[in-house]
């Protein structure tokens, strides 16, 4: 039993013998005690007042008396402030709680067992015609940390991604390597294969622009410029041979997007993010244009006269949605109803969770619709994880087309800011470069990661750089830099051979709130968890890990750890200061963040 069940218990047992009132639990109201008051946890007593037929001061009194004297063990003192029963707990309830939490090395994760529900979540999902931006860092970061959130809460969890590695993105991207790239690749250039294939995906559009800018000097529409532009003809015409299996088309887009993968497993790699199943449009788009057919034939979908295939979704307040061109090439759509297909005949999918932005709600609307009409008995409950979009300030780091700011260098120009912050401090210590050089990875990929995931996903955000790795605030380096500075104190401890027993006995020193209260925090981290498994909310458990931090720079700032005389109390300290450390470093790793021992 928890403290605050012992207390409730208590405070039904008193008040059914002292006034025979039967109290449900939800009529006993504990709150935290507040700062001016003596005390940890409050009994409000108005709602027994009326059945006692006295002030709420005698009342509040006659209780408080009740539970010394019965729940002694809990309750050492209490004082009555008008109709607030003021409760002064115990040592040794929360020297229990303490050691309950440092013996868990899963404090506040729940088992994954072989009757658990399996979960997959897809994030990521780039396409293979440029190299991930800022807009997949933050894809990525909150679906690993759905990923990680969703399995601390009992659930089987596969991370999956879908890359889309067909269709006219990339066929752009090839003719432009063909055209002019003289056989450029990503050991000659010395570039990664995604930027390179993303450098020619640009150069197609510059080049591209100029033909329809022309076409259009000599007299021609825009929009049917950019129809008949020669290159786009082109592009489209290579599509349709890559339909048709042609070996020589086929052999060139294996070979690009073999190197995109490189560049991309590089990517992911930094980021600290992977997947157990990653599916492939090009494996998938068939067996959605299968389905679609059978929806037809089953008259759930209807043909156009030129041959086109649509679903009607006017009935449910949608509109019309296009499913197979009228030269039966498949569409967006299509393929995700494919890869809906091929992932449940995988796994026995119990919940689908798809990181998307928010930009395609509509897209998941409809996605949910359509798959329920063609019989998915888990299309209906979909969940589409739709969050907002990130920029940089103005300004800021824009990539080399001045459009989206490139991942790979994102996550450089941070780390590099990071090590140039600590450069004095590493100076004055003796951290050899090697563990400067991983101190910085850490506390750069740490602050950007921290500053994304700390805002509500459905919220638009700015990525504010230098705002992200200050050493105060609200921030990653924050958190870590708390962490580091507790592993110094258990390293001077051993060093002192003091020794930190993971089952302390019980000290009778009359702990301060400062120190039960960071007790309580710590013991709130299994309802972080669960509350952020609930909401799908990263931003609960940032939440929690500051506040946890916070609470314990407090009692730092108030007390002594080594320094103290006592040494049964120096022993709860370290040991307090130790599962604060603990739990700091789950909660953030749920988060993807690593801690520095060092900083
Ligand atoms: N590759 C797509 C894009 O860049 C995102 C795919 C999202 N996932 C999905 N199942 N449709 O827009």
């Amino acid at each position: 039993m928890t403290i605050e069940e012992q207390l409730i218990k208590g405070v039904q047992e008193a008040v059914k013998s002292l006034y025979g009132l039967e109290a449900i639990a939800q009529q006993v109201q504990l709150q935290k005690t507040r700062d001016e008051f003596e005390g940890h946890l409050t009994v409000v007593v108005f709602p027994f007042v009326k059945a006692a037929r006295k002030s709420p001061e005698m009342v509040g009194d006659e209780i408080g008396k009740y539970l010394v004297e019965n729940v002694g063990d809990v309750v050492a003192k209490y004082n009555v402030v008008k109709g607030f029963l003021n409760l002064v707990i115990s040592d040794a309830p929360w020297i229990n709680l303490l050691n309950n939490i440092n013996a868990d090395e899963q404090f506040g994760f729940q088992p994954v067992t072989d009757n658990s529900p399996l979960v997959m979540i897809e994030y990521s999902s780039p396409n293979t015609n440029k190299p991930l931006h800022l807009g997949h860092v933050r894809n990525n970061l909150l679906g690993s940390a759905l990923a990680r959130i969703v399995e601390a809460n009992g659930n089987k969890v596969v991370k999956t991604n879908i890359v889309n590695d067909r269709g006219i993105h990339i066929c752009k991207s090839m003719l432009a390597w063909l055209k002019w790239g003289n056989g450029e690749t990503p050991e000659s250039s010395g570039k990664k294969g995604d930027h390179l294939i993303g450098d020619y995906y640009v150069a197609f559009d510059k080049h591209y622009r100029e033909e329809v800018k022309e076409l259009v000097a000599q007299g021609m529409e825009e929009e049917k410029a950019k129809q008949e532009a020669p290159l786009i003809k082109e592009a489209h015409e290579m599509l349709v041979k890559w339909e048709q299996n042609d070996p020589e088309v086929r052999s060139l887009w294996k070979k690009m997007n073999e190197w995109v993968y490189a560049g991309f497993d590089e990517t992911y790699k930094m980021m600290g993010v992977s997947f157990d199943k990653i599916y492939y449009e090009s494996d998938t788009y068939l067996e959605g244009k299968e389905k679609v057919i059978e929806g037809l034939e089953k008259g759930l979908f209807y043909r156009r006269e030129d041959g086109s295939v649509w679903a009607d979704l006017t009935a449910e307040g949608l509109d019309e949605k296009l499913l197979l061109r009228s030269d039966g090439t498949s569409v967006y759509m299509t393929q995700d109803i494919g890869t809906a297909k091929l992932r449940f005949q995988d796994f026995p999918i119990d919940k689908m969770i798809y990181v998307v932005g928010n930009e395609q709600n509509y897209h998941f609307q409809v996605l949910s619709i359509l798959l329920d009409k063609l019989g998915f008995k888990w299309g209906k409950d979909l969940v589409h994880f739709s969050y907002g979009m990130v920029e940089l300030p103005n300004g800021k780091m824009k990539s080399r087309e001045g459009t989206v700011v490139d991942a790979d260098d994102l996550m450089e120009a941070m780390i590099a800011d990071a090590y140039e912050a600590s450069k004095e401090r590493v100076k004055q210590t003796s951290m050899p470069e090697d563990e400067a050089r991983e101190v910085a990875r850490k506390v750069g990929l740490g602050a950007l990661k921290y500053f994304i995931l700390k805002v509500d996903a459905r919220k638009n955000m700015l990525f504010n750089p230098e705002e992200s790795i200050d050493f105060n605030g609200n921030t990653g380096p924050f958190i870590q830099y708390t962490y580091a500075r507790i592993a110094s104190i258990l390293r001077k401890a051993k060093e002192q051979g003091i020794d930190i027993p993971t089952e302390l006995s019980t000290v009778n020193c009359q702990l301060s709130t400062k120190e039960t209260e960071l007790i309580q925090k710590l013991n709130q981290f299994p309802v972080a968890v669960r509350q952020a498994g609930t909401d799908y909310s990263p931003s609960g458990i940032c939440n929690y890990c500051y506040e946890l931090t916070k609470a314990f720079n407090q009692f730092y700032h108030d007390f002594t750890i080594l320094g103290e005389a006592d040494a049964e109390l120096k022993q709860f300290r370290l040991s307090l200061a130790k599962a604060v450390a603990k739990v700091i470093s789950l909660g953030m790793g749920l988060l993807g963040i690593e801690m520095p021992e060092r900083m």
